[in-house]
């Protein structure tokens, strides 16, 4: 259903943005734990995009007083609170696109790994009630460890025979979020004008930032550009260590979620060429999920790009995460199929 929407100032935003038309779809986006150190700032960020007609924000606890205060933001969409289980069918329904930091974060001297134990059953009960309440909504998923719980979600859809796998994303966009500022800092480049992507999965080593790639070309020395990979790879810790146990990484999460979430309501939309790099399920290597740029278009993932030329030390970089990336992804299938 297209509403249509009045020469405002949403509608100014848009010209300016390339659309040229100010006849937009409805689309309702779920953040499901909203009331987190990230959903806040997502709700935040969300609210402010054109694309989205309905906000409906879920948590266990909160989200009543995080809704009411989002909703008076003079922009277009309409934002609802729902709180604990007996309202996430309501939040869920007639879904476009589902995003997901629900779960517990890192503490120092945490892996992401740590954190499989309390969030696998979280994001577990959630896509459960995804495949039930809006079987065909895109998933971003944020929560920890992305490397297991993009697997875990992705049993749960194929159980309910709901599965698209073209619908499901691993959201790694911070990493290249990272990469992109470090580089910059280094390069003297325009922050604005440089591109790095981002391959393998999210964590540790499993994060491989592919500057070979990057652009503008800066020849950076060897030791340089294995400094600013060891940096990306540790961008996460280098946050919790910082909040020194009052959780990880939100804002700049908030901010990366964001971008992602509108590539994707933009693919939605038709606007061509939107590529973001995403944890996805893939045959760009022999693991069964893999981040790489992925083409978005109208029913989510519509082309998962290769990796291009890599150089020695990226080669490197690729065997050596593969191990680890496997046992993450097996440990997130086995668990989904457990019970
Ligand atoms: P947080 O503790 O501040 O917020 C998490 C929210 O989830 C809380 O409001 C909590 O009530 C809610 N929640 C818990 N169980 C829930 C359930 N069953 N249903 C709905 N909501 C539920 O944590 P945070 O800092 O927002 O981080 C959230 C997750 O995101 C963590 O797992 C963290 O590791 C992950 N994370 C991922 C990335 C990434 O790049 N993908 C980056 C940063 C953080
Ligand atoms: C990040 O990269 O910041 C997140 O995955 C959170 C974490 O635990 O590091």
């Amino acid at each position: 259903m297209f509403r249509s929407v009045a020469r405002s100032a949403v509608g100014k935003h848009l010209l300016r943005r390339g659309y040229g038309t100010v006849s937009l779809p409805d689309r309702k986006v779920a953040i499901l734990g909203a009331a987190g150190g990230i959903g806040q700032p997502l709700a935040l960020l969300m609210k402010l995009n054109p694309l989205v007609s309905q906000l409906a924000l879920y948590d266990i606890a909160n989200t009543p007083g995080v809704a009411a205060d989002v909703s008076h933001i003079n922009s277009r969409s309409e934002v609802t609170g729902y709180v604990g289980e007996d309202q996430l069918g309501q939040a869920l329904e007639g879904c476009d696109v589902v995003i997901i930091p629900a779960g517990v974060p890192r503490k120092p001297g945490m892996t992401r790994d740590d954190l499989f134990n309390i969030n696998a059953g979280i994001v577990k009960g959630l896509c459960s009630a995804i495949a039930k309440y809006c079987p065909h909504a895109l998933v971003n998923m944020i929560s920890n460890p992305v490397n297991s719980t993009v697997p875990i979600a992705a049993e749960v859809f194929k159980k309910a025979g709901t599965y698209d796998e073209r619908k499901l994303f691993g959201v790694t966009t911070l990493d290249v979020v990272r990469a992109k500022a470090f580089y910059a800092g280094k390069s003297k480049a325009n922050v604005a004008d440089v591109n790095v992507p981002v391959v393998g999965g999210h964590a540790g080593i499993t994060i491989l930032p592919l500057f070979s790639q990057a652009t503008p070309k800066a020849n950076l020395p060897e030791d340089v550009i294995k400094a600013l990979t060891k940096r990306t790879q540790d961008g996460g810790t280098e946050v919790v260590e910082a909040k020194a146990g009052k959780g990880s990484a939100t804002l700049s999460m908030a901010y990366a979620g964001a971008v992602f979430a509108d590539s994707i309501l933009k693919g939605l939309h038709g606007v061509p060429d939107m590529v973001e790099c995403a944890f996805v399920q893939s045959t760009v290597t022999e693991l069964p999920f893999f981040a790489s740029k992925v083409r978005l278009g109208k029913s989510g993932v519509e082309e998962v790009l290769g990796l291009g030329p890599l150089s020695e030390y990226e080669k490197e970089g690729l065997e050596s995460l593969k191990p680890e990336l496997k046992a993450s992804i097996e440990k997130g299938i086995k668990f989904a199929n457990q019970s």
